[in-house]
């Protein structure tokens, strides 16, 4: 029913991850622990959002075969990675940035990290209540070519079936990946990244960001990072640039607190926002 996935440790993962592709990473990926830069997010978070601000920092000045990558492949999606091959992330000139939604560090150390010192870590995180109503539309979109079910869902029955099934919910319940996350922030070299402070203060958040990658940055400079990758700048320079013609769905609206127009059921929502609250008190 609904939306194909494999499963790997009880967790569902998209049908597009593939067992071969996770055991070439765990044979052959090779972690450059100084300097590799690693986004993690439950999907819909902020990502995109953060891989534009990174590659604006550190790849602004780049021309040529490396400017033209699309995003997707300059900081290459590490579930995914269309493609390229695990090789050719060797290729990649150092500083090298990732993006993944891996569920737990646990599973980071056994694809990526290997017992080696661990690299830094962005985990960027948003109020679950938005994060369910942003992957409504992209799965809805997606939804053509992977689930009739998916097309004609509304959202109560895409949060009930879907987002609170955690046998189905790609990368597990959204509070099983924030508390993995949140719960290693002291053992792991992780910054947190909240999608509502950048969104009431990008030039603080980025300012953060930088200190944290170790990068020596003008406030002007990054009055102009945040600016160049607002959402506003960003739909209209197109600045994400749309290869497979799903992309564009993850630049929607943007914003803050669109569950409001969504939330038809009551309990919905307070179950989310009480979930939420418990899990930001305890960490
Ligand atoms: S994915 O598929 O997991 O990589 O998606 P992700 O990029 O994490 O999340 C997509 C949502 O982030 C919003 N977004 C932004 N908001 C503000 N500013 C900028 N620059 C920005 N870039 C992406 C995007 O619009 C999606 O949220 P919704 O609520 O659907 O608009």
């Amino acid at each position: 029913y609904l939306i194909p996935h494999g499963t790997i440790n009880g967790v569902a993962i998209p049908f597009f991850t593939t067992p071969e592709f996770r055991l070439d990473l765990r044979q052959n990926f090779k972690l450059r622990p100084e300097s590799d830069i690693f986004i993690v997010t439950y999907p819909k978070s902020g990502t995109t959002w953060m891989q534009n601000i990174l590659r604006e920092m550190l790849f602004a000045e780049e021309k040529g075969e490396w400017a033209d990558l699309p995003l997707t492949d300059r900081v290459p999606w590490l579930d995914h990675i269309r493609d390229m091959s695990v090789g050719d992330l060797e290729r990649l000139p150092n500083p090298r940035v990732f993006k993944c939604h891996n569920h737990s560090p646990q599973e980071m150390d056994e694809l990526f990290f290997k017992g080696d010192k661990t690299p830094r870590i962005i985990y960027v995180l948003r109020d679950p209540r938005d994060v369910s109503v942003s992957l409504f539309y992209n799965l809805q979109k997606a939804g053509k070519t992977i689930s009739d079910w998916m097309t004609k869902a509304s959202f109560t029955d895409f949060f009930k079936t879907y987002f609170r099934d955690e046998k189905v919910v790609f990368y597990g319940p959204w509070e099983k990946h924030v508390e993995n996350w949140l719960s290693a922030r002291h053992e792991y070299n992780i910054l947190v990244v909240r999608y509502e402070d950048l969104i009431a203060d990008s030039s603080k958040e980025i300012a953060r960001i930088a200190t944290f990658i170790g990068w020596d940055c003008s406030a002007e400079r990054v009055r102009e990072i945040a600016d160049k990758t607002s959402f506003a700048s960003v739909t209209k320079e197109k600045l994400f640039k749309v290869e497979n013609g799903v992309s564009d769905s993850f630049l929607r609206k943007g914003v803050v607190g669109d569950w409001e127009n969504h939330f038809v059921d009551v309990e919905d929502e307070k179950l989310m926002r009480e979930i939420a609250e418990e899990l930001f008190k305890k960490h």
